[in-house]
């Protein structure tokens, strides 16, 4: 599917910002990850996505390549991010195809709408594999070939849940806090080599998979309750997520390491009203 540019992208950009980049990005054919990816091609980079279904892995590959001419986006479909192997056959391609890995995303993440009880050990288990073994596994599969970058970082997609807990999602709040702190274990390991690692942590991001399954189709009605709960007065866009993926890839962001940027409309902070 195409999208006009300011769909994910804010028009301050500097065209070729990223040219030469190399970005590897799990879960690049969700809502969020695509349009970062699409964000960082057009701005030049070449991107690998990895997704675990096949065709629509190459399908969304196809789709953010043609956001710019010559851009060159590799899709690798059958890539669990619970699996190690996976990864590693997944990041090597990447970089033997592409001449290395510059930029990460961690994006993959799993998510449904249950209470704790209605969770079996298994269901709890299928989230923290997905999030947090699968960005271990994606540091891993990737810190060869980013530690050989000049510009080496890496973003993780994380949450605000677990800042407070959430009622129905004790399985993605305990995953998300995970993912936070491997950011900044890597932070602090790797930092002196260069790499920087920050999670952005998104709100309520309209359009997405995340908040059809956890907002459903309530939340696009304008005036909605969980807007006017929200303290900058909107829902997120894709795009706001794109522009703070940008900023941390960007030279502008290159003295900010181990950080949660989170991109809610401080919709996390509020208080209820008395
Ligand atoms: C209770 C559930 C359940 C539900 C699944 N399970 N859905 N339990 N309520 N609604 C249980 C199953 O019964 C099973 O346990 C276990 O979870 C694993 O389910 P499987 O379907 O076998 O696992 P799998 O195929 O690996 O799928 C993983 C998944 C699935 C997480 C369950 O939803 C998935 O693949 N999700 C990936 C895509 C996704 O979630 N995208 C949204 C990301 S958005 P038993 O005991 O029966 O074996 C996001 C938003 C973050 O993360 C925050 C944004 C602000």
């Amino acid at each position: 599917m195409s999208y006009p540019e300011s769909h994910y992208l804010s028009p301050v950009w500097r065209d070729g910002l990223f040219n030469g980049k190399v970005a590897f990005i799990t879960g690049g054919n969700g809502t969020i990850c695509s349009m970062q990816a699409r964000a960082l091609v057009r701005l030049g980079a070449n991107a690998c996505i990895v997704g675990r279904n096949v065709e629509k892995t190459d399908k969304a590959a196809k789709d953010i390549a043609a956001v710019r001419p010559g851009a060159k986006v590799i899709g690798i479909g059958a890539c669990d991010v619970r699996n190690a192997e996976h990864l590693k056959n997944a990041a090597d391609r990447c970089a033997k195809e592409l001449g290395g890995i510059d930029f990460v995303i961690a994006g993959a993440a799993g998510n449904f709408i249950a209470p704790m009880d209605g969770l079996s050990t298994n269901a709890f288990k299928s989230v923290m594999d997905i999030d947090v073994l699968g960005t271990f596994n994606t540091i891993k599969a990737t810190l060869p070939h980013v530690l050989r970058s000049p510009t080496p970082r890496i973003v993780y997609v994380s949450a605000t849940f677990h800042y407070t807990g959430l009622v129905m999602q004790s399985h993605v709040s305990a995953a998300k806090a995970s993912v936070d702190s491997l950011m900044a274990s890597v932070a602090l390991e790797y930092g002196p080599r260069g790499v920087n690692s920050n999670v952005i942590a998104p709100g309520a991001i309209e359009g997405t998979e995340g908040m059809e399954r956890l907002g459903g189709s309530a939340a696009k009605k304008p005036g909605n309750a969980l807007v006017r709960e929200i303290p900058s007065g909107r829902m997120g866009t894709v795009r706001d997520i794109a522009d703070a993926t940008v900023y941390l890839f960007s030279e502008a962001g290159s003295y900010v390491n181990g950080h949660s940027l989170v991109v809610d409309g401080a919709a996390w902070r509020r208080q209820p009203a008395f």
